[in-house]
């Protein structure tokens, strides 16, 4: 099985996200050891210019050269995504969207019957998210709008792990130590479900619901 993550945290390896997504990794690595983590605040990759480039003159190939072209290959053969992001003004990071812009390449015109390359990447989708305030309302607008891109890249959402208090993950004050401990835990535990059979159990769904200062 392989996996590959997309850190959207310009905070990259120091960030709330890659906890989260560290965490989940650890449980996924019981079945495999093909784990790629992509940073995206360490690529090159530029603004979509809009084009239509890669739906038209050259399918599949985008008409910028830059990091994006390592990273579509890198996913062609993937099983699993994790899409991880800070929350950034109740969306996803800029870093995260820029990147799904470009992966447009990789899709295909969805309204063409058989496009050259598209559906080469039909993998399961993870999503993970922090944000810094105890509103998990906001999450909403994230939650609808990965939903509707997995059922544009027909690939199953297989879970969706958001958290209020993003900085306990990183910097926990005292008392928030253990119900930090208690989270990471049981995103391994996920992890190791999603590894088995691409799917929660009941309990675990269960707590998607919660907060990191609730467990
Ligand atoms: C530009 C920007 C926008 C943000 N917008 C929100 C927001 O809408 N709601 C919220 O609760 N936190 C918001 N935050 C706080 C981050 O979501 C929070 O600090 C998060 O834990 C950062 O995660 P990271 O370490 O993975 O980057 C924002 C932070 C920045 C820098």
């Amino acid at each position: 099985m392989k996996i590959v993550s997309f850190n959207g945290s310009p905070r990259g390896k120091k960030s709330n996200t890659h906890v989260m997504i560290d965490a989940l990794e650890q449980g996924l690595r019981t079945r495999t050891e093909e784990i790629h983590d992509i940073f995206l605040s360490e690529k090159e990759i530029r603004y979509c210019k809009g084009c239509h480039t890669c739906w038209t003159a050259t399918p599949g190939v985008c008409a910028i050269d830059d990091d994006m072209k390592d990273i579509i290959g890198l996913m062609r053969d993937a099983d699993v995504f994790i899409f991880g992001s800070p929350l950034f003004f109740n969306n996803v990071s800029g870093n995260l969207k820029v990147f799904f812009d470009r992966l447009t390449a990789a899709g295909g015109d969805p309204q063409a019957k058989q496009s050259a390359v598209s559906r080469q990447i039909v993998p399961h989708i993870v999503m993970v998210s922090n944000c810094g305030f105890p509103y998990r309302t906001q999450f909403e607008a994230l939650s609808i709008w990965i939903g509707n891109v997995a059922r544009m890249m027909q690939a199953p959402l297989i879970g969706e792990f958001y958290t209020t208090n993003g900085n306990a993950l990183t910097s926990p004050a005292d008392e928030e130590r253990a119900p930090r401990e208690r989270y990471l835990e049981y995103l391994e535990r996920c992890g190791a479900e999603l590894a088995k059979g691409f799917a929660l159990t009941d309990e675990s769904r269960s707590l998607l619901a919660k907060n990191i200062l609730e467990f």
